[in-house]
């Protein structure tokens, strides 16, 4: 019996282990981190313009579609920025986003709290409330990429 649990407690060690070694190995090139966050935003940028299409009649508005959309880009919207760890520089981010990481961070973040904001009016149908957080969501995408992407 005691042997057994050993041997568990043994086991889930080396499962934590190699977890975390994975954790810290996930890019293992700095083109696999590049790769991932444009991806990233690529993909969110994409449901962000369709719930744009509707928000300035462009296309017609279908709550649920905006609804599901802005879902979608509230949950991506935290993927990209593991993917600008140390050692990661290139793409078309500039060197700002390391030298003044802070602010970068603080960016981020406006950013996800603004889709936030978003998704809650997308899931509650309120047009209005649609179209003030889908302006100020997209203010902050442009407020970063004038500061850290290259044109
Ligand atoms: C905190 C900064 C920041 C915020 C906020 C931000 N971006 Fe970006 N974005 C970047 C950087 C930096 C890059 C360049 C990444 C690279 O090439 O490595 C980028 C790249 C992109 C790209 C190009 C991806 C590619 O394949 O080259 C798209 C599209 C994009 N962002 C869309 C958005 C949208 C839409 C939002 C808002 C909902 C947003 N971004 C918010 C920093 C930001």
């Amino acid at each position: 019996m005691m042997k057994l649990q050993k041997f568990v407690l043994a086991s889930i060690t080396t499962v934590l282990t190699i977890g975390t070694g994975l954790a810290f190995a996930q890019f293992q090139k700095p083109e696999d981190a590049i790769k991932y966050r444009q991806s990233a935003f690529t993909v969110m940028a994409n449901s962000f313009g369709k719930i744009g299409a509707a928000v300035k009649g462009e296309a017609p508005y279908n709550k649920d579609e905006v609804a599901k959309n802005a879902a979608i880009v509230a949950t991506l919207s935290s993927l990209p920025w593991q993917a600008f760890g140390p050692g990661t520089e290139g793409g078309k981010a500039q060197a700002d986003v390391w030298s003044d990481n802070a602010k970068f961070k603080a960016a981020a973040d406006k950013m996800q709290l603004a889709v936030a904001d978003l998704n809650k009016a997308a899931q509650s149908g309120d047009l209005d409330s649609i179209k003030k957080t889908f302006g100020a969501a997209g203010a902050t995408c442009k407020g970063c990429h004038d500061d850290f992407k290259k044109k």
